[in-house]
């Protein structure tokens, strides 16, 4: 008799799956903090990672798995095949090239075209009933993108869109004002980069908002410029970028954030990208972020927030470069 029998006796046969199973497609800089960020806060038990490069895909999985024993025993598997995909609740895209020190994410758009034609596909073969989250670059168009080759209803396909510059301008009002970014309330809708749009008219802290106290908050006219903070929300990544490379840790958090709402079910609300024809008066078919319900079917609400004509003129630029990219597009 085998060791294990003789430790172990069969009452009934163990219940595969965990119903609560993650897909991180690319195990790139942005993957692995996902996966990572996932894993260590308890989002998931049940991550699988996907990658072509084959040596790189077992050694992040190995690293990982070797420290299961500190991630409440979660499982970790990794393929080149996406039959380990199969029945995920979740399935993160985080594969493709990056931006370079000069280049903007909408010089991606191809490329990464490209790379979802390969990913994409295979996903929904192998977990029809899944939630596709995209956070490859120009994340806003390859959600159109993903969208389309999922064949999948527009909820359960969404893209991690402006969570990432929400946090960042959080962040970067808490240090301004010497208060917790979870205290500051305010959003960053639209493109998720070069035409992101601030709204500042609801910039608030404990429901005071900021254009209560000075009108001109987020205006060329504020002689305390805090418009700036925008400026560095929309420089962010391209100063990260210039310094290690990447950016990595805030998107991996940012996602394990969205991923946590899906998973439990949460109806927390996060600015991502997802379908806004007809939203704000928007008449074009293309992907942006607006404040949106989060829960175990995808979107579920679109939040109307009351935008200035200054905001929604913002916003209608981001979809007219979205639209104009997507025309564009071949696949
Ligand atoms: P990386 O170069 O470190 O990793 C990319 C990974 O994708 C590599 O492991 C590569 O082998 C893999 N890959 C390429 N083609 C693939 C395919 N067909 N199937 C499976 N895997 C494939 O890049 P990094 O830094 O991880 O960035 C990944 C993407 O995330 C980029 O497009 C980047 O711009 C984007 N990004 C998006 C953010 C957002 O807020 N939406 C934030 C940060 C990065
Ligand atoms: C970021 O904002 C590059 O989109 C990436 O960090």
């Amino acid at each position: 008799m085998e060791t294990k029998d003789a430790l172990l006796s069969l009452i009934s046969e163990p219940t595969e799956g965990s119903g609560n199973k993650v897909t991180v497609v690319g195990v790139g800089q942005v993957g692995m903090a996902c996966a990572f960020s996932i894993l260590s806060q308890g989002v998931s038990s049940d991550v699988v990672l996907v990658d072509v490069m084959e040596d790189k895909l077992k050694g992040e999985m190995m690293d990982l798995q070797h420290g299961a024993l500190f991630l409440k025993n979660a499982r970790i598997a990794a393929s080149t095949d996406y039959s380990v995909t199969a029945g995920s609740k979740l399935c993160i895209i985080t594969a493709g090239v990056r931006q370079k020190e000069g280049e903007s994410r909408l010089d991606l758009v191809q490329r990464n075209t490209d790379v979802l034609k390969h990913i994409v596909p295979k996903l929904v073969q192998y977990s029809p009933d899944t939630i596709i989250l995209v956070v490859s670059n120009p994340v806003d168009i390859l959600t159109y993108v993903a969208w389309k080759l999922s064949g999948l209803p527009k909820n359960r396909v969404i893209g991690s869109g402006t969570n990432l510059d929400t946090s960042r301008f959080r962040f970067l009002i808490s240090q301004k004002l010497g208060v917790s970014p979870s205290s500051v309330h305010g959003w960053i809708i639209g493109e998720h980069g070069d035409s992101s749009v601030a709204i500042w008219s609801g910039v608030n802290v404990a429901g005071v908002r900021l254009r209560e106290l000075n009108p001109s908050v987020g205006t060329s006219e504020d002689p305390e410029n805090w418009t700036d903070i925008h400026k560095q929300v929309i420089m962010s990544a391209y100063d990260v970028i210039k310094l290690k490379g990447y950016t990595s840790w805030a998107i991996g958090l940012s996602v394990a954030s969205l991923a946590s709402s899906i998973l439990r079910n949460s109806n927390n609300v996060h600015a991502v990208s997802t379908y806004v024809k007809d939203l704000h008066g928007i008449d074009q078919d293309v992907f942006l972020s607006v404040p949106a319900v989060l829960g175990a079917g995808g979107i579920s609400h679109a939040v109307s927030q009351k935008l200035s004509d200054a905001e929604k003129a913002s916003l209608y630029k981001s979809a007219s470069i979205m639209a104009e990219v997507q025309s564009g597009l071949k696949f």
